[in-house]
């Protein structure tokens, strides 16, 4: 048998981390529903809040095969898995720089509960030359996201990586946009990698989770914390998790083949006046994201122009796109960032990166794509 780490990432998807149930023989692992174990003669007793159950174990070992992690921890939502890193990682008197484009809750988060833990914060543009700038001799740490939630932004990973390594800073990344299919921030030098495992991870709208992933020593710097706020996941969503997973590059794949072609009909558009997708020549990102991930990923924004009238409206006529919450799942959702994921963000800090009332994101799903383009035509008209 190869090791983990020479394997495809399809067969990866499948066969990673899975239990070996002796008992029954099958190809599941199963479901251990026990909170409660026997401790007596064992060195390290599991419980689900130590984040060391045989089913959190199992997905987190599929998670790091695809991110090429020596261990990690999977989490109720991607915001306690991000919190809790950054609470991990960080203390008082330590500066973080982050970009100004970065999903809205992780920005909400920073700059509501910061103050008070007295972290400073810098928030800077997405591009690796404003972000070692704005670093300081007092920066701990350096969080990143990219392509940014929700307009698209490519960020040169490995300048950053070298750089922070260079002072002994952290860095951090956000990867759901990405997913691990497209992009392994760890190979180029990125210390701790954080999903919303809620999006493309879980895929099917049905299940909330986070993970984070790392080299060993941060990673139980992270499951210490971890153990005090709490946030462990379920053994039920674990499985649900570790089940979608093995189809996570199918379904990737599928999307972002989709996200391609719907990116290339809005282009077209006179009622569309802009898009935003890393796969499009024209995208000012391009150039990176070809040379840092290995696809172009399934989300994309786009502006209405005037006369495409209301953007609600617009929502309403389509009939199978759905407005709505969350993105990475298998049906193509689109919503408004400034009424969704961006709604706790400042107006002055929206209008500071570009996200106005008119931009729409869409999260392509594994539908045909000839129903997703006469979709959005027929709303369009
Ligand atoms: C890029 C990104 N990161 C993190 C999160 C937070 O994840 P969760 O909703 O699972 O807490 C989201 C949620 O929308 C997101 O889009």
């Amino acid at each position: 048998m190869q090791s983990t780490n020479q394997l495809r990432q399809e067969t990866q998807c499948v066969h990673s981390g899975t239990f070996r149930d002796e008992a029954t023989r099958g190809l599941n692992t199963p479901i251990f529903t026990s909170s409660s174990f026997e401790y007596l003669d064992r060195a390290e007793v599991p419980y689900p809040r130590y984040f060391n159950t045989a089913n959190q174990e199992t997905v987190v070992a599929k998670l790091c095969a695809l991110e090429h992690a020596e261990d990690g921890l999977v989490f109720g939502s991607g915001m306690a898995a991000m919190s809790t890193a950054l609470m991990a990682c960080l203390g008082p008197g330590d500066e973080v720089v982050m970009q100004d484009e970065l999903y809205g809750g992780t920005h909400a988060f920073a700059t509501e509960q910061f103050r008070k833990l007295n972290i400073g914060c810098h928030f800077t543009a997405t591009s690796a030359a404003a972000i070692c700038a704005a670093a300081t001799p007092r920066t701990k740490l350096i969080l990143l996201e990219s392509p940014t939630n929700p307009l698209l932004s490519v960020l040169d990973l490995k300048q950053v990586a070298d750089f922070a390594k260079a002072r002994g800073i952290l860095t951090v990344i956000d990867n759901t946009f990405a997913t691990p299919i497209y992009q392994q921030p760890i190979r180029l030098g990125i210390d701790l990698v954080v999903h919303s495992g809620t999006k493309y991870l879980g895929g099917h709208s049905d299940l909330c989770c986070g993970a984070v992933l790392g080299a060993q020593p941060l990673i139980r710097q992270v499951r210490h914390m971890a153990r005090f706020l709490g946030g462990s996941l379920n053994a039920q969503t674990c499985y649900l998790l570790e089940r979608s997973l093995k189809t996570l590059k199918l379904r990737v794949d599928q999307q972002t083949r989709n996200a391609g072609q719907v990116a290339a009909f809005l282009q077209t558009q006179p009622r569309v006046a802009k898009v935003n997708y890393p796969g499009l020549p024209s995208h000012p990102g391009h150039g990176i994201a070809k040379s840092q991930m290995t696809g172009f990923g399934a989300m994309l924004s786009f502006e209405l122009s005037s006369e495409a009238g209301d953007p609600k409206q617009f929502m309403r006529q389509l009939k199978l796109i759905k407005p709505a919450l969350s993105l990475g799942h298998v049906e193509t959702t689109i919503c408004s960032p400034v009424a969704t994921s961006h709604s706790k963000m400042t107006p002055e800090a929206r209008a500071r990166v570009g996200i106005t009332d008119r931009l729409l994101r869409l999260s392509v799903g594994i539908e045909h794509v000839d129903d997703l383009v006469a979709d959005l035509a027929q709303a369009l008209r």
